[in-house]
């Protein structure tokens, strides 16, 4: 694991293999482990990197708020740190966010997007209440509570019955979350801007990905960003939630590794 400093935070990251940048951008409220099934696959051909948002894994927090603008700023001081100029960007749920976020803010640094089990629109009013509900739990209880909260929505149906091991290696990356990180993430999220707009501008390959089951972020929010986004491809992947590169990694590497060989 390698750490550099962004800003104020000391910031963990991985840089593997050579070729191609692609940037792996993790979900609320999980850590860079969550690719570990695509990091080993993708850097035979590719450069890998991957990040801990501040306040997530071995990253430190920063002293700036955790909204999606200023989590663009951190990919994009981490390529301007690592040499690089432009990358494919794969961003998970809120990592979808904050890859909208790059790519509004630094449209040149993306040079193909992959949008997986996220959305382009914003949260309903209700919706942002419970986020800072969420915040405040947090905050008095800890991360564990979180756990219990998250896990049933982050996991589809067929992974809860049948794959007990994923569902304990994402309770151990979220009690492993600062549980400051995980309420400055909320408040960040809640206060994300609409990307509706963005997506008819967005030039750059694109591959919108989810799984059939995901319910957080269902398949029909993927059908209306991939109908918005010009040329852009939809992979719908059975029996797999809402961590759709966790829960099926072998199909979501051979969706990926697709879309990767032709851009
Ligand atoms: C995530 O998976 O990153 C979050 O659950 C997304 C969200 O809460 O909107």
């Amino acid at each position: 694991m390698n750490k550099i400093k962004i800003n104020d935070s000391e910031l963990a990251f991985r840089d593997l293999g050579q070729g191609q940048p692609v940037v792996f951008l993790h979900a609320f409220p999980l850590n860079q482990s969550m690719w570990d099934e695509q990091v080993p696959e993708f850097s035979q051909k590719h450069r890998v990197i991957t990040l801990d948002w501040p306040g997530f894994g071995d990253s430190s927090l920063s002293s700036a708020d955790s909204t999606m603008p200023n989590f663009a700023d951190v990919v994009a001081g981490l390529l301007d740190q690592l040499g690089i100029g432009s990358a494919t960007i794969c961003g998970l749920s809120m990592g979808g966010y904050a890859a909208l976020a790059l790519c509004r803010k630094y449209p040149t640094r993306v040079n193909s997007l992959i949008l997986c089990d996220t959305r382009a629109v914003t949260d309903t009013e209700e919706g942002k209440r419970g986020r800072f509900e969420t915040a405040e739990l947090a905050r008095n209880k800890g991360a564990s509570v979180i756990v219990e909260l998250m896990i049933p929505k982050l996991l589809g149906e067929t992974t809860l019955k049948t794959k007990p091991q994923i569902a304990e290696r994402v309770r151990a990356m979220i009690e492993a979350a600062n549980p400051e990180g995980i309420a400055k993430a909320l408040i960040g999220m809640a206060g994300r801007d609409d990307s509706t707009d963005l997506l008819a501008k967005l030039i750059c390959p694109t591959l919108v990905v989810v799984g059939e089951e995901d319910t957080l972020t269902p398949p029909s929010e993927s059908e209306k960003m991939n109908a918005a986004i010009p040329g852009s491809r939809l992979a719908v992947i059975p029996k797999a939630g809402h961590l759709a590169n966790l829960e099926s990694a072998a199909s979501f590497n051979q969706i990926v590794g697709d879309f990767l060989k032709r851009t």
